[in-house]
């Protein structure tokens, strides 16, 4: 006899555990089947995000920027530390405990929400009456029926193609956070979050790092002038970005890998590397998901077809997260699986893309939400611009990182702020205050009328609303 389930959850990322959780909230009998495993084969919830994605990739940054610290900025608070020594294989080892306090914390919030998880791979069987029969390929084989189905299988590393990750010498984002000892010379292809964030860990250990980026343009989603402030950072601190390169034939040998280019100006390069990391962006997954059995339609890159509110082309099932178009970012799929187990309960659950916050954690971060300048120009809106450098606010001199600046880009009529975008010292914490003031529709002039504590850094983010007025008080 199959358990019977009015929600089931196929995938315990972000997007998954997190509409398993809000489901069973609102009074719903859930399951959440999940088949990630961990070294000893036991479940590991929480994803991508969890297992190799945002949380070991933070720690190993935090790892770094502490080494970082220790070797170039202590002496200017006149500490001496002699030789500072990184044991590569205990940060490894620290970044394995973080995830595992991460995978025990989903446990025991599912547990705690009575939501029934199943470890193992969740596949569709058939629709039956009322329903969808799913299988559940772990220890043992279980089949389970379930009302709706929310699908939340997140999304895979992309390779180049004939260069397949092995993991050793070719990297993708799994390989890249489990690097057991500082290579020499890293390459990575591609300079988008990925590149920026593991190029600058290797590279706060001493690591000779190249990023090569097929684009002519540096990160060209964030607003230009941020681009511009962030790279002048990354030159600085000597993280070699190659620009409008053109990838070549790739040799991967017993010693390292052989990336043969063409370089900006048409020049045929080759660059010899210990251990290469491919980012080029990362394409959802379906696989093993059977969803050929019921039907589910997906789209010609193998995303999973979904309307505005997460709907499938199938009655009763619905899909989040990476697995969907849209931004493949963890808060976004946790907001999309909390709007969809809302919208099953009949209520009006609702994610507001125009609002998303973006942040890039190297150092300086970036961080960033709404429409950049270009994007104002190309769609012919009327704008006021202001911006505040980090170096003259007090905080940021006490801290010493006096990096970057906040922007301000605000209607030019009705001063509705339309973008904040943020290169320096904390902006992932920064950004959150103007996404809140967006999303309540605030003005520029809002921001610039509150009271932001002294000192602190986010007086630089009121500052950059005065800006638009041209009435700093502190520049
Ligand atoms: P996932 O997290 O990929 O989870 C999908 C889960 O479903 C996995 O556990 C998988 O094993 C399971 N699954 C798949 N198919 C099946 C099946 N058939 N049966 C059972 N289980 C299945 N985003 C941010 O917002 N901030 C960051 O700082 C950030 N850093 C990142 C760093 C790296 C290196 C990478 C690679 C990504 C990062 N991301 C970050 C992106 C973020 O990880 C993803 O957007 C997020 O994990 C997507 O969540 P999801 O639930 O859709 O999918
Ligand atoms: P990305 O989309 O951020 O960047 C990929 C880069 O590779 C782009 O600049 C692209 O132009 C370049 N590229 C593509 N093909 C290329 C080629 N053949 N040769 C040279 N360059 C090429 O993808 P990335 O870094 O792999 O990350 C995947 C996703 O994971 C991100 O888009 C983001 O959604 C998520 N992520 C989020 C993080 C965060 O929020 N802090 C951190 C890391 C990942």
């Amino acid at each position: 006899m199959s358990k019977q389930f009015d929600v089931v959850v196929i995938g315990g990322g972000p997007g998954g555990y997190i509409a398993a959780i809000r489901a069973a909230q609102l009074g719903f009998n859930v399951a959440c089947i999940d088949e990630w495993k961990n070294e000893k084969g036991g479940p590991a919830p929480g994803g991508t995000c969890t297992n190799v994605g945002c949380i070991p990739s933070k720690a190993l940054l935090q790892s770094s920027e502490h080494f970082d610290h220790a070797n170039h900025h202590f002496a200017d608070h006149g500490i001496s530390t002699g030789t500072v020594k990184m044991d590569v294989a205990k940060m490894v080892a620290r970044k394995d405990e973080v995830v595992k306090q991460n995978n025990d914390g989903i446990l025991y919030l599912l547990k705690k929400n009575k939501v029934t998880f199943f470890h193992g791979r969740g596949s569709f069987v058939k629709a039956v009456e009322g329903g969808y029969e799913l299988k559940v390929a772990g220890a043992a084989e279980e089949t389970v029926v379930a009302k709706q189905v929310i699908v939340a299988t997140g999304s895979n590393a992309r390779a180049l193609p004939g260069v397949p990750f092995d993991e050793v010498n070719v990297l993708s984002n799994e390989g890249a956070l489990r690097i057991g000892a500082a290579p020499k010379k890293l390459g990575v292809i591609g300079s988008g979050v990925i590149g920026l964030e593991m190029g600058s860990v290797w590279r706060r250990l001493g690591t000779d790092v190249t990023i090569l980026e097929g684009l002519p343009t540096f990160l060209g989603a964030a607003d230009e002038q941020i681009a511009k402030e962030a790279k002048k950072a990354f030159d600085k601190q000597g993280l070699k970005i190659e620009l409008g390169v053109q990838v070549g034939d790739i040799k991967v040998g017993k010693k390292g890998v052989n990336v043969a280019y063409t370089n900006a100006k048409g020049e045929a390069l080759e660059l010899a590397v210990d251990k290469l990391i491919v980012s080029i962006g990362r394409v959802p997954n379906t696989i093993g998901l059977n969803a050929e059995s019921v039907g589910l339609q997906l789209d010609e890159r193998g995303a999973i077809v979904v309307d505005g509110d997460c709907k499938t082309n199938l009655s009763g099932v619905w899909a989040v997260g990476d697995v969907v178009r849209g931004p493949m970012l963890a808060h976004k799929a946790e907001d999309e699986g909390v709007a969809v187990a809302e919208r099953i309960a009949g209520q009006h659950g609702h994610v507001n893309f125009a609002t998303i916050p973006w942040v890039i954690y190297t150092s300086p971060e970036i961080a960033w939400v709404g429409r950049t300048e270009q994007q104002l120009k190309a769609d012919g809106v009327k704008y006021k611009a202001g911006t505040f450098p980090f170096l003259a606010n007090g905080r940021a001199r006490a801290l010493g990182d006096t990096t970057g600046m906040v922007k301000f880009l605000a209607d030019a009529t009705t001063d509705e702020i339309l973008g904040v975008h943020i290169v320096g010292p904390m902006a992932s914490e920064l950004i959150s205050e103007a996404v809140v003031a967006m999303e309540f529709k605030a003005s520029a002039e809002d921001i610039a009328r509150i009271c932001h504590a002294h000192p602190s850094l986010s007086e630089a983010t009121k500052e950059a609303a005065l800006a638009v007025d041209k009435r700093t008080l502190n520049f």
